[in-house]
């Protein structure tokens, strides 16, 4: 994959050719789906550091870089001297001097990865910035829909929930108008932007026209834990599950029993509702299956690239 870029913060750091490059080369690691070592010579040293709480996305790290055979370090940042104040541009060009060729970042300060752009310390996955991106999880989703068999084309998709907070659905709105199919934000009105931010996304506060408009849906969470006490965001937690939650009686009313995407974790009884996490609609197991494949596809696209401008101070890298 031709100039994959070091720092991969969002959808948009990528070209359509290199999505459809990491596309394929998912589904190469998914049908071998065996551990075969990619880089047989030098093995890469690859770095977790989540400054955010994670479950699925750096298990599926952590997996996908001992399944590529690279060593891998689990960057322990309530330990670290984070905490001591050194900055992040520190840490990282420490941790790029000790050896580490590779670090998947999760932070709650959205756009922090930007300036790295410029004057890298050592190669980067956004694993989730705040309320800005989450480009893997995006990538994984659109991989796992293209292996159901949604062809997504001419398709519309309603992202229902906590639109406005969710970095989740921000890196959708950025990669599927590009495979043809339309997005639906859908919430209440605190939930969604006023006006479409994104080429192929529209707004809907109402969810029946909404999910009788869509083939398929793609649920969110309520991002509490963005929402700084704000009283408007608030006042929708009582109401949501009756007024956008899904469940298995509404698409049936609405005759609209459709593949239900979920990136986890999931709130029951909130946003979705059991009956549809227990049966065949609910994807959200076969995105954490692909996320692994994806997750390979990406950091072997990163790792492979040979840019020699990483680590430099003053004009000289700080180590080969
Ligand atoms: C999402 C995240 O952290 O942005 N989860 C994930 O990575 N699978 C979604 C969320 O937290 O709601």
């Amino acid at each position: 994959m031709n100039n994959f870029p070091s720092v991969f913060e969002a959808i948009n750091d990528l070209s359509k050719d290199q999505i459809e490059g990491l596309l394929i080369l998912a589904r190469k690691f998914k049908e071998r789906d065996h551990d075969k070592p990619q880089f047989p010579n030098k093995l890469p040293i690859v770095a977790n550091s989540f400054l955010e709480n994670s479950t699925r996305t750096k298990n599926s790290f952590a997996i996908a870089i001992k399944r590529l055979g690279c060593h891998y370090l689990d960057f322990n940042t309530e330990t670290s001297s984070l905490n001591k104040g050194e900055s992040l541009e520190e840490t990282l060009l420490t941790l790029y001097a000790q050896g580490v060729d590779l670090c998947i970042i999760r932070t709650s300060v959205s756009n922090q990865l930007s300036e790295f752009k410029n004057n890298t310390p050592v190669k980067i996955i956004n694993g989730g910035d705040g309320t800005n991106q989450h480009p893997t999880q995006a990538l994984l989703d659109l991989f796992t829909m293209q292996e159901i068999g949604i062809e997504l084309e001419g398709k519309t998709m309603a992202i229902i929930g906590d639109c406005i907070h969710s970095r989740v659905g921000h890196s959708l709105c950025e990669l599927l108008p590009q495979f043809g199919c339309n997005i639906i934000l859908c919430g209440p009105s605190d939930y969604v932007p006023k006006t479409p931010e994104y080429e192929g996304v529209e707004i809907s506060n109402d969810l029946e026209s909404t999910v009788k408009r869509s083939d398929f849906l793609y649920t969110l969470r309520i991002q509490k834990e963005r929402h700084a006490g704000s009283t408007e965001a608030a006042k929708h937690y009582d109401t949501y599950h009756d007024k956008y939650g899904i469940s298995r009686d509404k698409l049936k009313a609405w005759n609209k029993e459709v593949p239900v995407f979920h990136p986890g974790p999931a709130n029951i009884g909130v946003e979705i509702s059991s009956d549809i996490i227990k049966s065949s609609l609910y994807k959200g197991y076969d995105q954490v299956v692909n996320s692994i494949y994806m997750r390979m596809a990406i950091i072997t696209a990163i790792l492979s690239n040979n840019d020699k401008n990483i680590g430099i101070i003053d004009g000289t890298r700080i180590r080969d």
